[in-house]
């Protein structure tokens, strides 16, 4: 008999699931990838080879990592068809909704039923993690009325991205900053999206499908929508001199700071802490980032009004400010995400299908019984 526990919003406290994958101390700022610091992968690994570390529990040596390179490389292409529905979509449709759509289409190419089957684990995320990448940038070319851009496998996992977007191979210093931005996003515990994921793979569904129930539910602007909401208010403000009134009367009207306060993180969010370095190391470069200078003087005011209850910037406040500095469009931000945070949804996948138990938490019912049913004419 299952132990009824106390009620709790949005499952706050809650254990969902016994986890090896990361750590998080939300009063200290700590985040751990199967524990390793995350400004040690930031600093030294490679999305790939953080990716491998999620999803095998160990770094990779270096025949494994070249073998799992190009096996992702070899599988970046797809299929023509792929390509025609995303033709068929909506030019201003949200670039999520074409992620998602095309990812549950993948699916149909690629019969993964047998989810316990090692070979089907380990080619329906290479799958994953390579195709991502190509729906997102053959959308963003295809919605202008452009040709898609074929992969080139001799550029790495974020240069290729980059240059499926533009048709031109990247600054190599923008490819490590967008590989670096992708460790950052890969995996953070029990966040709504990857338990989202969970819930769908609890029911033993194909690996695509899972990955489609975590896009649409990343795509939220109190999760992954965050990054493109708080470019969207650094422009509404404007101006440094605009932005005390503006938090000011945004928060009188109970409307929240985007990019600020976090479930677990009660201190600045130490991906936030590496994102906006990376933005002030763009600066130094001399890359143009008017948003930069707003951001600094939101987050110091932010900070004022805000950090006497625990909310400060997380992941999504410097993020946005970043895409947009390398030129990425505003709406493709929660895509990058998407792409990133698909290595964690893979691994707690296969973390979760190894002794999985269906999810079907219980309630509090405070409705009615025993209610007759009236015949409509006799209704009031
Ligand atoms: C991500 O879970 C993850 O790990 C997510 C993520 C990941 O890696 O997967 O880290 C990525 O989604 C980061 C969060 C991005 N979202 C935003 O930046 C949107 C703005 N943030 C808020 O919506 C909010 O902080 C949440 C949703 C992130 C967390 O909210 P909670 O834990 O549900 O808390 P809450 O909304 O109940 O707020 C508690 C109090 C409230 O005040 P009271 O009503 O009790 O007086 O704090 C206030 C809130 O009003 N508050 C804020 C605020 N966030 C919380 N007030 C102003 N601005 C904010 N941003």
């Amino acid at each position: 008999e299952a132990v009824r526990r106390e009620f709790s919003p949005g499952l706050a406290g809650v254990p969902a699931a016994r986890s090896s994958i990361s750590f998080v101390n939300g009063e200290t700022g700590l985040l751990e990838y199967r524990g390793i610091r995350i400004e040690e992968l930031a600093e030294h690994s490679s999305f790939l080879e953080t990716t491998y570390l999620l999803l095998y529990d160990r770094l990779p040596d270096q025949t494994e990592l070249d073998r799992f390179t190009s096996d992702v490389t070899q599988h970046r292409r797809i299929k023509y068809r792929i390509t025609d529905l995303i033709k068929c979509l909506p030019e201003q449709g949200h670039p999520m909704d074409a992620l998602q759509a095309a990812v549950a289409a993948l699916g149909m190419f690629y019969p993964a039923r047998h989810v316990l089957d090692p070979q089907v684990q380990y080619w329906s995320a290479v799958r994953l993690i390579a195709k991502m990448p190509t729906i997102v940038a053959a959308y963003h070319r295809l919605r202008r009325g452009d040709e898609q851009v074929q992969p080139r496998d001799d550029l790495d996992h974020a240069g290729n991205f980059l240059y499926m977007l533009t048709e031109t191979v990247p600054d190599p210093l923008i490819a490590k900053m967008l590989d670096t931005c992708l460790i950052l996003h890969a995996e953070h515990t029990m966040n709504a999206s990857t338990f989202s994921g969970m819930v769908t793979a609890s029911t033993l569904a194909d690996p695509y499908t899972v990955v489609s129930s975590a896009i649409g539910t990343l795509k939220g602007p109190l999760h992954g929508g965050a990054a493109q909401e708080t470019v969207d208010m650094l422009e509404e403000i404007g101006s440094v001199d605009h932005v005390r009134p503006y938090i000011m009367q945004r928060l009188a009207a109970k409307q929240k700071l985007m990019g600020f306060g976090h479930r677990i993180y009660k201190v600045k969010d130490p991906r936030a802490i590496i994102l906006q370095k990376l933005a002030q190391r763009l600066l130094a470069e001399s890359w143009r980032s008017p948003l930069y200078k707003l951001a600094e003087e939101v987050e110091r005011v932010g900070e004022e009004l805000l950090a006497g209850k625990g909310i400060h910037a997380n992941v999504d406040f410097y993020s946005g400010v970043l895409y947009k500095t390398m030129g990425l469009d505003e709406d493709f931000f929660t895509c990058v995400f998407a792409m990133a945070r698909v290595s964690g949804w893979l691994a707690h996948w296969l973390e979760q299908i190894k002794d999985n138990k269906l999810f079907r938490p219980d309630q509090i019912y405070d409705g009615p019984h025993g209610r007759g049913y009236v015949p409509i004419e006799r209704r009031p």
